[in-house]
């Protein structure tokens, strides 16, 4: 007999669908913390790289062993949060939008990941406004939902739906703990499964933290996705809002133990993987993955 979770989500009612995923990462050869451009970020932190080497090839060894494939750039020296893979770009039916960095400290990096793109076969957009990829760029039922606020630019967010022809959803971003938008919300199922072949928000859930958002963007949010799952300050604060779901797997830190109780009561099965040494960074699981869209 299936069992009722607070919230009303039946437990074993529902078989989540995997969908197999392309992700770009790369390896932490040279990651470290020399500069503080986030309210993480120390300009004494001690990092050690051995464990973050050994956290990184966890990340890479869970997506393999649930059947997803890893692509992964050069890493160059000298770019220390280059392992940051989801700035770099967004890619939605194998098309590149590619990356402005706001902070100089991390322009070089949009340079090194055109070299793969462009040896990949892709056609890399430049945007001429600050935009930071993935980390504020989040495709979803059809949609993009776009975070302003720290980095990326609502100039940016016009440049993103003229190129991809997609409605673009600007969410304002209010708390410098959560810089980007994949630090406080991720998408559980993108709509694109599941006997819809259009997709579209009806199909496609998220996970976030409303405390995150200004309050109109928080409506947005409610009106979008009435059945998200809500997170609170301190599963977000522990990077649980960082994860990525192929639909049913969640890649989610450990650290944000009831945001992993939520997941199970949806039916979503959560396998953690510890960045904690990242987390000195200011990233986390998705920070470290772009996805590759077909
Ligand atoms: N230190 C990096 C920065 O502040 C961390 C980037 C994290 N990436 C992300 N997608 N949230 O830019």
């Amino acid at each position: 007999m299936p069992t009722t979770q607070p919230g009303g989500a039946l437990l074993n009612a529902v078989h989540r669908t995997p969908r197999a995923r392309r992700y770009l990462l790369c390896r932490p050869t040279h990651f470290a913390v020399e500069y503080a451009i986030n309210p993480w970020m120390r300009e004494d932190a001690d990092v050690d790289t051995a464990l973050a080497l050994a956290q990184w090839e966890d990340l890479v060894r869970a997506y393999r062993d649930h059947g997803h494939t890893i692509e992964t750039v050069q890493p160059a020296p000298g770019l220390p949060d280059m392992v940051f893979a989801a700035n770099c770009a967004v890619v939605v039916g194998g098309r590149a939008f590619g990356s402005l960095f706001h902070a100089p400290q991390r322009r070089p990096e949009s340079r090194e990941y055109e070299i793969w793109f462009k040896a990949a076969g892709y056609d890399l957009y430049r945007p001429e406004s600050p935009c930071e990829g993935e980390g504020d760029l989040v495709p979803v039922g059809g949609h993009l939902l776009a975070g302003t606020g720290f980095r990326t630019t609502r100039a940016a967010h016009a440049e993103v739906q003229e190129h991809f022809g997609l409605p673009v959803i600007g969410l304002q971003l209010i708390d410098p703990y959560f810089y980007h938008l994949d630090t406080a919300l991720f998408v559980l199922d993108d709509g694109l499964d599941g006997g819809d072949a259009a997709g579209g928000p009806d199909s496609a859930t998220v996970a976030y933290y409303p405390g995150a958002f200004s309050p109109g963007s928080r409506e947005v949010l409610r009106r979008l996705f009435p059945d998200a799952v809500l997170a609170t300050r301190d599963d977000a604060l522990a990077f649980g809002l960082n994860s990525v779901s192929d639909g049913r797997h969640v890649f989610i830190a450990p650290q944000a133990t009831q945001l992993i109780d939520q997941l199970t009561a949806r039916g979503y099965v959560p396998v953690p993987v510890d960045l904690s040494e990242f987390h000195k960074a200011g990233g986390g699981i998705k920070c470290c993955t772009q996805e590759l869209r077909p």
